[in-house]
């Protein structure tokens, strides 16, 4: 008997935000690509119009938004990209190198519809330098954390954990790699997860 796959009316629609290279993104992108991806990338919007991840995905035909914040207030900022979501149809947010704070504001009108991706155990290391932050303690292992965004920076639920072990002789980019890598990983399978919960 054939699998039965996610049907392309009943996946939901992904927005995706980054300020950056994006290979977060893009591994969302590729695993949206499978037919029994339970989502779309329906946008990808960035705050960096020249964010190397934007390129990427306008190269393969995923739609894109950029708006810089640059001499506008917050508020209107956060509209543009608001409508931009809301126009592409989007139904859930993925952050993926979002290197901007949402306000309580715009968390609230997407309550419970936006996660995060963070580079550290949590609720250990919120913010930033996690790597380097986890190093001088002397931790054994670090990682990644998929959350759910609230208005507290870090601090949702959280929805899946990758671990990797510090080795001797680790430095913040060395772990950086390493723990990218599982993120890539983990990010694609754990808001599938959260999708079809
Ligand atoms: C990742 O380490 C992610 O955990 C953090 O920002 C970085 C983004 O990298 N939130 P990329 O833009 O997805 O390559």
């Amino acid at each position: 008997m054939a699998e039965a796959s996610v049907g392309a009316s009943s996946k939901k629609r992904l927005g995706i935000l980054i300020s950056g290279r994006g290979s977060n993104m893009a591994a969302l992108v590729e695993a949206a690509g499978a037919p029994d991806c339970p989502y779309t990338v329906a946008l990808v919007a960035s705050d960096k119009p020249e964010a190397a991840g934007l390129a990427w995905a306008a190269e393969r035909g995923v739609p894109t938004f950029a708006q810089s914040p640059k001499g506008m207030p917050k508020a209107d900022y956060e509209a543009k990209i608001d409508a931009a979501l809301r126009d592409a149809g989007v139904e859930a947010i993925a952050l993926a190198g979002y290197m901007r704070l949402l306000s309580d504001d715009f968390v609230s009108r997407w309550r419970g519809r936006i996660v995060n991706i963070h580079p550290s155990l949590l609720p250990k290391y919120k913010g930033l330098d996690t790597h380097a932050r986890a190093i001088e303690a002397g931790d054994a292992e670090a990682g990644a954390s998929v959350h759910i965004v609230t208005e507290e920076l870090d601090g949702g639920d959280v929805l899946g954990q990758a671990r990797v072990a510090i080795l001797p002789g680790d430095t913040a980019d060395s772990l950086a790699a390493r723990v990218l890598a599982e993120e890539h990983q983990l990010y694609p399978k754990t808001l599938a997860a959260w999708l079809c919960g």
